[in-house]
């Protein structure tokens, strides 16, 4: 919540703190800033905003330096304003922060650097870090961050510069992420990979209570205690071009359009179409372990935790293993009962969600088997976990998760037949069908984006409602969660995601000419009854749309109107069903020219409770 980079290096870098300041905006966008040092100032550049309107106002002046810091805000402590914007300055004005997260105990460390004579300017709880590492200063930045640290309580990733050890930044985590980017004589500290992208693929992943110290000659990194630690490079293969826009009005059509490679790059290597086989050892967890599994719980949050409901009927109609799903944000406050034999399944995209990776460690303690299924490499939760299962979506940058959730389904249904081989109840020639239907899935979700100019038309004509109700059951019930959450978060308009068969203990008291109703109702075990909840709208004069295969004729006389899909084995009609909802979500938003990239009051990865 909230972006940090740092650069130094030989090139300019102010356009390299702004430029890469763009690609880490999806993690806040309400008030951005650089700091950046020549030889004797400390220049600094903040604004309410977004990056934009950093770049403009630099534009009248730009500072000049040799290295530098620079933030994107997403506001918990103090409203978002141009002093409450990072960089936040000691006294002296020569000491800058950034900071992603929370220091839990600021109010009383405020209080007593005041009582010390430190003079206060913003409402933000970072501004007590640029205070306590200039109260330990003695001539070494990274002492006086090594001493300032022990006194927080919280969640962070900070980077420092300093005009009097200068030359140098220092940055530090507890909990956030942060990565350091070896270059060819630069040297990076950022949120996430994707600033680095364009100058290095060489990363270094910092680890909970570790300290690096960046200057023109390279890394050095420490422990909380000062002592020296090695540490080795990754590297990555993500390429600069999966975070441009290519064309794309916005990356969150972009990332629509990439789901059936996305698919496809999630299958690819993981099954035999020859044996029929499943091949997930690299998960980490062993078959024998996995055999014992009597139990799977799955903790997630937003769209993750669709994915998640989805692969309830996954694993319970393949695997025969009973499955509970939980919201993250409840699961881990509540005194739930697990044992060796369950296996719990963090699905994260960021793998940084702060409520999915408390769920995780509030789990670990009654030493379950546990498994995350996140899309960012060595993310904290993929760390924390006993196994990882990667999708390969490549980099997300819409706020709205699309791509990352077709990729966790993929996973998903993948992980649900490697169970169900490992525990015997599919065999694996049994399988072969099953994979061949999976496989054929990315073809299909193709078609279906080939309909995005009638899906555009249909969308057109309800921009200005204000209420949607959507309907699904079984597997396509978190469907229509997601449809909604997709329309409610990038439109602003209130949509409800509810299941069919619910709808008439209440919801349908809702039902006018005003409030349209998208039903998803592929021909499945319950497409009958999807049928009933249809009448039942349409007998208190509902307007209805429904997601339908192309070949079903029977709804085109029972509903308003139709996007058609080709048909699919049942159980992988989630994969089809979503695309046009997406879609719709989408060109809906756009019309009513919202910012659907970065949707009012969200932020990609949600590091704070
Ligand atoms: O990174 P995660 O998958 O843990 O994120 C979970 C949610 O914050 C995320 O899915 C959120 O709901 C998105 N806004 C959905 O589009």
């Amino acid at each position: 919540m909230c972006g940090i980079i740092g650069y130094i290096g030989s090139k300019d870098v102010v356009p390299i703190l702004v430029e890469s300041l763009k690609k880490l905006e999806y993690r806040g966008y309400d008030s951005a800033g650089i700091a950046v040092v020549d030889e004797n100032q400390v220049h600094l550049k903040r604004v309410k905003g977004k990056i934009s309107d950093l770049e403009k106002s630099l534009k009248s002046s730009t500072p000049n330096g040799s290295f530098g810091v620079g933030h994107t805000r997403w506001a918990t402590h103090g409203r978002p304003s141009e002093e409450n914007a990072h960089p936040h300055r000691d006294c002296t004005d020569s000491l800058v922060v950034v900071h992603n997260g929370i220091i839990e105990n600021y109010l009383s460390l405020k209080k007593k650097l005041t009582d010390e004579g430190h003079t206060f300017r913003t409402e933000t709880d970072t501004e007590v870090i640029a205070h306590l590492v200039e109260k330990y200063f003695r001539g070494s930045l990274e002492k006086a961050v090594q001493q300032a640290i022990q006194e927080l309580e919280g969640a962070y990733a900070i980077a420092v510069i300093s005009l009097q050890d200068s030359g140098k930044i220092v940055a530090a985590k507890i909990g956030p992420p942060a990565v350091v980017g070896l270059g060819d004589g630069e040297y990076f500290v950022s949120s996430d990979l994707n600033p680095l992208l364009s100058y290095t693929q060489k990363i270094v992943f910092l680890e909970d209570e570790e300290i690096a110290v960046l200057d023109s000659q390279g890394v050095n990194f420490l422990n909380f205690q000062g002592k020296p630690i090695k540490k080795n490079a990754d590297h990555i293969t993500w390429s600069p071009l999966m975070v441009e826009k290519s064309g794309f009005k916005h990356f969150m059509l972009k990332e629509i359009f990439e789901q059936p490679q996305v698919v496809r790059d999630t299958l690819k290597g993981r099954i035999s179409l020859d044996s029929g086989k499943v091949f997930l050892e690299e998960i980490g967890i062993t078959p024998q372990a996995l055999e014992k599994v009597k139990k799977v719980v799955i903790v997630a949050c937003g769209t993750s935790y669709h994915a998640g409901l989805v692969a309830k009927y996954f694993i319970e109609t393949l695997a025969r293993i009973p499955v509970e799903i939980e919201f993250a944000s409840e699961y881990r406050y509540r005194d739930f009962i697990l044992d060796k034999n369950a296996l719990v399944v963090v699905i994260s995209q960021s793998g940084e969600t702060a409520d999915s990776l408390a769920a995780l460690r509030a789990a670990k303690r009654q030493k379950p088997l546990s498994l995350a299924v996140c899309n960012v490499v060595k993310s904290s939760i993929a760390r924390e976990s006993d196994g990882v299962l990667y999708t390969h979506a490549g980099p997300e940058i819409g706020v709205a998760a699309t791509k990352t959730f077709s990729a966790q389904m993929a996973a998903l249904a993948l992980l649900a037949l490697y169970l169900a081989q490992i525990k015997g109840k599919i065999q694996e020639q049994a399988s072969l069908p099953l994979i061949e239907d999976l496989q054929r899935i990315p073809h299909k979700m193709e078609k279906i984006l080939n309909q995005a100019a009638s899906i555009e038309e249909l969308a057109l004509e309800f921009v200005s409602f204000s209420h949607f109700l959507y309907l699904g059951r079984g597997i396509n019930f978190p469907v229509a969660l997601e449809g909604a959450l997709k329309l409610k978060e990038i439109s602003y308009i209130h949509a409800e995601g509810y299941p069919g068969g619910e709808m008439k203990h209440g919801p349908i008291a809702l039902i006018d000419e005003k409030m349209p109703t998208m039903t998803v109702i592929p021909k499945d075990n319950v497409y009958e009854k999807m049928l009933s909840n249809i009448s039942e709208i349409k007998s208190r004069v509902g307007y209805i749309l429904a997601v339908a295969f192309e070949e079903d004729e029977e709804i085109l006389e029972r509903v308003d109107r139709v996007i058609p899909i080709p048909s699919a084995n049942p159980l992988f009609t989630p994969f089809l069903t979503t695309l046009p909802l997406q879609l719709f979500a989408y060109y809906i938003a756009a019309k009513r020219g919202a910012d659907v990239d970065q949707p009012r009051n969200l932020a990609k990865s949600v590091t704070v409770e």
